[in-house]
């Protein structure tokens, strides 16, 4: 047993595989990243992104598989895949690799459900980086991506509660949508983050979705919001049916506009993730998902939990967005724990984190 898994990760639009030992450490990990690609449409086309993973695939492999030394697939002890949530046929690219592999090398295939994996990358280990202790629990996570937001506690390894989700748009969703509104290019979050950086006028003039007492999220009246704020800035009417184009406006209120739209989601996900997190008597706040990688974000819970004692784990941006390393840090729980799936293992693009 060397505790190394090969993990297989091409869900939406990264084709990633990694070798991760012992459910932290990362020896290598490779991510192929479509984003250029789906620029050009200023969004993903499934069909597009499918064959996009079935061309780079198997480079991806070979680079992951010279880099970690593999010479001798007895080395691993098991192969970890992303089984759901995601595009169908790009979870079968990866999910048709990984189990052709585990039965060619006759070894343990390991399903892993991407959401897992987004929570289990604040537990990896950079190469080189030192040694630091794992997230202790019990756990609040807060998992912030272009499909999912949603909040879980977890008193121990794999065991999850929900304590609130999107009941519309997911976070990424809304800085994607908004992103395009404003006229900035694909994607739409780091995109808004830049532009929101350069802001000199910082009003807060969005609404926030506070939805009660729950620990629910709503973005779509901020989007329809930001949509108002963009047609009233050019002068038109206020709402109507035609998309205002934001990329007429002056630099100066697109950066307004990012500023206070990007203040308005971070001040809900902060706010809610705390309040969860004193509830639940949480030792470390855990954040994962493509949106975690927004300094403001993070910033701002770092300074929420620092005055409460409460730990973060945030993993480095390139491991909040979509790659292969989490697959194989969730994975290595998941193995430890006897999951093993079949041949006939499917894609599920449905998939819900199990609670
Ligand atoms: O986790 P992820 O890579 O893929 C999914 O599983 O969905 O998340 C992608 C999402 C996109 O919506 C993207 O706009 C958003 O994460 N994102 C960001 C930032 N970087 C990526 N949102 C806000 N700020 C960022 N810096
Ligand atoms: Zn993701």
């Amino acid at each position: 047993m060397s505790g190394r898994i090969l993990a297989v990760e091409s869900s939406c639009d990264e084709t990633a595989v990694a070798v991760v030992e012992r459910g932290r450490r990362i020896v290598t990990g490779i991510v192929a990243s479509q984003v250029a690609l789906h620029a050009e449409t200023g969004g993903i086309v499934p069909e597009v992104a499918a064959r996009a993973h079935l061309r780079w695939m198997i480079p991806v492999l070979d680079e992951a598989c010279a880099r970690a030394d593999i010479a001798d697939w007895s080395d691993l002890d098991a192969i970890a895949v992303t089984n759901g949530p995601g595009l169908a046929g790009s979870l079968l690219v990866g999910i048709t690799m990984a189990s052709t592999l585990a039965w060619v090398h006759g070894l343990p295939l390991v399903p892993v459900n991407h959401l897992e994996g987004h929570i289990y990358a604040a537990w990896l280990l950079d190469a080189e980086e030192p040694e630091r202790p794992a997230p202790e629990f019990p756990v609040v996570a807060l998992v912030v991506s272009g499909g999912h937001t949603f909040l879980v506690e977890m008193r121990d390894h794999l065991t999850y509660r929900l304590l609130g989700q999107t009941v519309d748009d997911a976070a990424g969703e809304a800085f994607d949508k908004v992103g395009r509104l404003l006229g900035l290019p694909y994607p739409g979050g780091p995109s808004i983050m830049r532009a929101a950086a350069g802001a000199t006028r910082r009003d807060r003039r969005f609404p926030r979705a506070w939805l009660g007492d729950t620990d629910d999220f709503s973005f779509s009246g901020l989007k329809t919001a930001a949509r108002r704020a963009v047609s009233a800035e050019l002068g038109g009417p206020d709402g109507g049916p035609i998309e205002p184009d934001g990329s007429l406006l002056p630099e100066p209120v697109v950066a307004e506009l990012a500023w206070a739209f990007q203040d308005s989601v971070v001040d809900v996900l902060a706010t809610k993730t705390l309040g969860a997190a004193e509830r639940c008597d949480a030792r470390t706040i855990v954040i994962g998902g493509g949106v975690a990688a927004n300094t403001v974000l993070r910033q701002r819970i770092a300074d929420a939990a620092a005055s409460r004692g409460i730990a973060v784990a945030v993993p480095r941006p390139g491991l909040c967005t979509d790659n292969a390393a989490m697959i194989g840090a969730a994975g290595w729980h998941r193995f430890n724990a006897g999951e093993r799936a079949g041949r006939d293992l499917d894609a599920r693009p449905s998939l819900k984190l199990a609670v």
